[in-house]
């Protein structure tokens, strides 16, 4: 992406990230959350998007682990300034990528049932209910991409 870079998330940077999350996710992490997932080193992947003139400035995240070979997505968010401009996408894409190469085959998620913006972005990128949504109970679904290895 043209302009961005993607960068280790450091310790320093959660606060920043924390004030994305409480603007733009409807149940947010805590910030515990996100330091829990930050100390996963050997298992987590925590990255943060920003522009490449300015490293400091954070305007999105993702968050992943991958195990044998599931890839399972955490979290995703964009600071609202920069919706709807591909950013969302680009890091979805450098997880795919780097997924693949590490010999996974599928990448899960959860998603709130009532995300209907988070439901469409993961749609448009190939990912499908696991369940009819209206057959599960609770407030999540399970959403998967298969066939990743081609
Ligand atoms: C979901 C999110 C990460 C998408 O980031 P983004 O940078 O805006 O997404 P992109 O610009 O790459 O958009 C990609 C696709 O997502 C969908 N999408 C994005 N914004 C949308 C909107 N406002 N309405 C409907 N669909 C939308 C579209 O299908 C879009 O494809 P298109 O550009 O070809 O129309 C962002 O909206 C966000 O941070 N949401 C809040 C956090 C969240 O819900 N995370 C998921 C937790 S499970």
């Amino acid at each position: 992406m043209h302009g961005f870079i993607l960068r280790r998330v450091e310790p320093a940077d959660i606060e920043a990230i924390h004030r994305i999350e409480e603007e733009c996710q409807f149940r947010p992490w805590p910030t515990a959350g996100f330091e829990f997932h930050l100390a996963q080193e050997r298992s987590t992947r925590f990255w943060c998007l920003c522009p490449k003139d300015n490293r400091e400035r954070i305007v999105g995240y993702i968050c992943f682990r991958i195990l044998f070979e599931e890839c399972y997505l955490l979290n995703i968010a964009v600071d609202k300034d920069y919706w709807g401009r591909g950013l969302g996408s680009f890091m979805l894409k450098c997880l795919l990528t780097y997924a693949r190469r590490r010999g996974a085959k599928k990448v899960v998620l959860d998603v709130y049932k009532d995300n209907f913006l988070a439901i469409s972005f993961y749609q448009s990128h190939g990912f499908s209910f696991v369940c009819n949504p209206r057959r599960v109970k609770g407030e999540f679904c399970v959403m998967e991409m298969k066939s990743l290895s081609q």
